[in-house]
């Protein structure tokens, strides 16, 4: 079985007696890393967490990784000298083996992430967990219930909370300023060839095999909204369908590959698109794990990323809203689209005192007009992937973990969103409004902060116990400045 590592540190009493002065015992404290397993060793798992698990060796040391494919267990095994004894092919596999550890990150595919999580909370683990934590609410309650009774902590990666621009959304909407929120807007609009990279050609085409793409990318965004709720929500409807990557719009003459000398002159080219040299690295990393002009024009000529956008058979939608109504009255809605030219996140929240506009792309920029006059333009510091998010809940988790605690954004917190992403796709599909009250009943589900928010009577003041990641003490510099971007 899986030991939860039983190695300490040691304390000031045992220090003396040793003969280490306080100082040492202090430095110690510090520099323990947290020994952690790495479960999918792909773009999340080797290139973002892995990484930064190799920048930051005093506070954490990969030991373990569980992954099916060789040549990705080898790789990230050979990034963090993990020996042959420690790499194997899946979570149940590692379990049962035994690895001294204290902590496990999950970032396998979606259909994976409940089964492995419970696996490894059970086994005393402190685990942060890739989103979405589970692809249906039968899962996500096997999930929640097993947590509940496990030694371990589960931590959920929305990374969003984690960032210094949504830090000061939430601090802006909760503290009042905007007065009563009655109307939000909020847009996660994909850039065409990122649309066409994941959610076409790549791992999240299939809803059967991965999960819907309002749960897969949106769960993030259902979130934020929960996150910055003062009330939670209590009807769902939805409208959304793949309008763009069908057989039937395929374009005359075009062939089954790209790289099969196909004629049609088409932005979603495959060679266009990934042996451009300014593809990002994670793009090209997902197509060959060496990237290299060769490397990556060999994948195009066999694998999933060469093929037609029309022929490759996505089932999930490529644009789709959802409408919620809260339960002091006030509407939100989420726009899930894409076909943008550039991606990005906006929101607009429309308040009885003021109205806060964002945008978080490659420029993050808030705007806040007074109604009573007067405005304020601010730009967060855009800090890193997921803008700062990723690294800063790394730094976070491992923070937590030596404090034994899980963080914020633990299941219980989690559950909204999901469940959010869950009653949209059955709107959606369905045709229907869906209750969720009704829905929480049910299930037996429903997270704290939801328990804690008694409908709201309209026309009073939000407030959010929420627990937030980040405060204004922590918030990075920021500057106020004009911003030409911010949407209407
Ligand atoms: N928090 C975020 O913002 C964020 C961003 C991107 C992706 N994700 C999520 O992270 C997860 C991983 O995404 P990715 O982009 O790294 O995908 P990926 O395909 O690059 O990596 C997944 C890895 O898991 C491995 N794998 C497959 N089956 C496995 C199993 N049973 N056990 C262990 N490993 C297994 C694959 O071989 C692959 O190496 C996904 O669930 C995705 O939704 C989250």
């Amino acid at each position: 079985m899986l030991q939860r590592s039983a190695r300490r540190r040691p304390t000031i009493r045992k220090a003396a007696r040793i003969g280490l002065s306080h100082a040492k015992v202090r430095r110690s404290r510090v520099k323990d890393p947290l020994l952690a397993i790495i479960v999918g060793a792909g773009n999340r798992g080797h290139g973002v967490y892995g990484r930064w698990a190799l920048d930051h060796p005093d506070d954490i040391g990969i030991v373990a990784v569980a992954d099916p494919d060789p040549d990705r267990r080898a790789r990230l095994a050979r990034a963090h000298g993990i020996p042959e004894t420690a790499r194997f092919p899946d979570t149940a596999t590692l379990v049962a083996a035994g690895v001294d550890a204290q902590a496990a990150i999950v970032a396998s595919p979606d259909r994976h992430h409940a089964s492995d999580a419970i696996d490894l909370v059970q086994a005393g683990l402190d685990v942060l967990l890739e989103k979405p934590v589970a692809v249906g609410p039968d899962e996500l309650a096997q999930l929640v219930r097993s947590t509940r009774t496990a030694r371990g902590r589960l931590s959920v990666a929305h990374v969003l909370r984690y960032t210094a621009f949504f830090g000061l959304v939430h601090e802006i909407v909760t503290s009042g300023r905007l007065g009563d929120v009655v109307s939000v807007v909020h847009r996660e609009t994909i850039a065409w060839w990122h649309m066409a990279h994941s959610f076409v050609r790549g791992n999240w085409a299939i809803a059967a095999t991965s999960s819907p793409a309002i749960l897969a990318k949106c769960c993030h965004d259902l979130d934020i909204l929960t996150w910055n709720s003062a009330s939670p929500v209590s009807r769902v409807a939805s409208f959304g369908s793949l309008k763009h990557f069908r057989p039937e719009r395929t374009p005359l003459g075009a062939l089954a590959r790209c790289t099969d000398g196909c004629p049609v002159d088409c932005p979603f080219d495959a060679r266009r698109i990934y042996l451009n040299p300014d593809a990002e690295p994670w793009l090209v990393e997902a197509v060959a794990d060496d990237p290299t002009p060769g490397s990556i024009e060999a994948a195009l000529e066999r694998g999933p990323y060469g093929r037609c956008v029309y022929g490759a058979g996505s089932d999930v939608v490529d644009h789709q809203v959802v409408v919620m109504e809260r339960a002091d009255g006030a509407t939100l809605t989420l726009h899930f689209d894409g076909h943008g030219e550039v991606g990005a996140r906006t929101m607009r929240y429309d308040g009885t005192r003021a109205t806060l506009r964002g945008i978080f792309g490659e420029r993050p920029a808030l705007r806040i007009d007074d109604n009573a006059g007067g405005s304020e333009v601010i730009e967060p510091e855009p800090r890193g992937v997921h803008g700062g998010g990723d690294d800063a809940i790394m730094r976070a988790f491992v923070d937590h973990a030596a404090a034994g605690q899980a963080l914020p954004t633990d299941i219980d917190d989690a559950i909204e969103s999901h469940l959010l992403a869950f009653a949209a796709e059955e709107s959606r599909i369905e045709g229907r409004i869906v209750d969720m009250v009704e829905v929480r009943a049910r299930l037996g589900l429903d997270s704290p902060a939801v328990r804690a928010q008694a409908p709201a009577p309209r026309g009073t003041s939000p407030s959010n116990s929420q627990a937030s990641p980040t405060s204004t003490s922590s918030s990075p510099a920021w500057t106020r400045q004009p911003h030409d971007i911010i949407p209407p």
